[in-house]
C-alpha cells in the first residue's frame, strides 16, 4: 500500500497539473489537492522506512560482524520473496526457515496465509534472531547454526512440509552444506521440498553432493529484481522415500 502511494505520487500530481492547465481547476484547489496527496505520500513513505531503516540497520551491524556468514548486501527483495515463496499456501506449514535473517521470507509466508505459530525460523546472529522474536511472537525463533540442526533432537521432531533457505551456501564448506540437508531433509516430509537461491549461475549445492544424498535440484524461477538477481532452486528427494 505504501509502497504504492510511492509510485501513485508524481502521477497524481501531474494529474492536477494538467486539470488545472485545463481550467477546470482553480490555483487554490490545485494546491490543496497537491498538498493532501503530499501529506499522503509522505505518510506512506515514513512509515515503509521506519520499518525498513531498522531492519536495514540490524542487517548492516549482522553484515560487519560476519561478511561471510550474511552473504548479501542488501536483505532479499520482495520479489526474491515471492519467488521462493511461490509453490506455498496457507496449508504449506509447517516450514523450516534456515537463516531467517530480517524476516522477509517470513514476512512473505505469513502473508500467503501460513500461521505464524507454523514457521520455524533458524538464525545464527543473536541480534537478528531476538528481532525475530519480536517481530513473529508466535514463531518458533531458535538461535543455533542450520548446518548442526541433525544433531538435535529438534530436527527429527519438526515433521515440516517445506523448507525455505536464504542462508549464503556459497560461502559454506562442503561439509557444512551437508549437515544442513541432512537436517533439513531429516525434518521434511518425504514429499516435501526445500527452496533456496543463488546469486550464481548454478545450483549452490554440488552435485556430487545432490547425488550422495539422492537428491536433485531444479531451478524454478531467475529474479532479476534483486540486488544482485539470484536463481531460485528446488529441492527434492530423487524418489520419494520413507524417511524413516
Ligand atoms: C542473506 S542473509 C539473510 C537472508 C534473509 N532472507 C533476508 O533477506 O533478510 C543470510 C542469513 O543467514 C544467517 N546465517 C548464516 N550462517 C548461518 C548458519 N550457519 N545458521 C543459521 N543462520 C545462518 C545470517 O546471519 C544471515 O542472517
Amino acid at each position: 500500500m505504501t509502497v504504492e502511494m510511492r509510485g501513485e505520487f508524481p502521477a497524481q500530481a501531474a494529474q492536477w497539473i494538467m486539470r488545472a492547465r485545463a481550467a477546470t481547476l482553480t490555483a487554490a484547489q490545485v494546491t490543496r489537492n497537491v498538498a493532501q496527496t503530499s501529506i499522503r505520500f509522505i505518510r506512506g513513505a515514513a512509515l515503509t522506512s521506519a520499518y525498513t531503516i531498522r531492519d536495514t540497520s540490524l542487517f548492516v551491524r549482522a553484515l560487519h560482524r560476519s561478511p561471510a556468514g550474511v552473504g548479501a548486501v542488501l536483505p532479499s527483495s520482495a520479489a526474491l520473496a515471492a519467488a521462493i515463496t511461490q509453490e506455498l499456501h496457507a496449508d504449506s506449514g509447517p516450514v523450516l526457515e534456515l537463516g531467517a535473517g530480517t524476516g522477509v521470507f517470513s514476512r512473505k509466508m505469513l502473508k500467503i496465509g501460513i500461521p505464524a505459530q507454523d514457521l520455524i525460523l533458524i538464525e545464527l546472529d543473536a541480534d537478528l534472531a531476538d528481532n525475530l522474536r519480536e517481530r513473529f511472537p508466535d514463531a518458533l525463533v531458535l538461535c543455533r547454526d542450520a548446518s548442526r540442526l541433525y544433531r538435535a533432537p529438534v530436527a527429527q521432531a519438526l515433521h515440516v512440509r517445506a523448507a525455505v533457505c536464504g542462508l549464503p551456501l556459497r560461502n559454506m564448506p562442503l561439509r557444512c552444506k551437508l549437515g544442513i540437508l541432512r537436517g533439513v531433509f531429516e525434518a521434511l516430509e518425504t514429499d516435501g521440498a526445500l527452496y533456496l537461491f543463488s546469486y550464481g549461475l548454478r545450483c549452490p549445492i554440488e552435485a556430487r553432493l545432490l547425488e550422495r544424498l539422492g537428491l536433485r535440484a531444479r531451478r524454478i524461477q531467475v529474479v532479476y529484481r534483486n540486488a544482485p538477481p539470484a536463481r531460485v532452486w528446488k529441492i527434492t528427494r530423487r524418489v520419494a522415500v520413507f524417511k524413516r
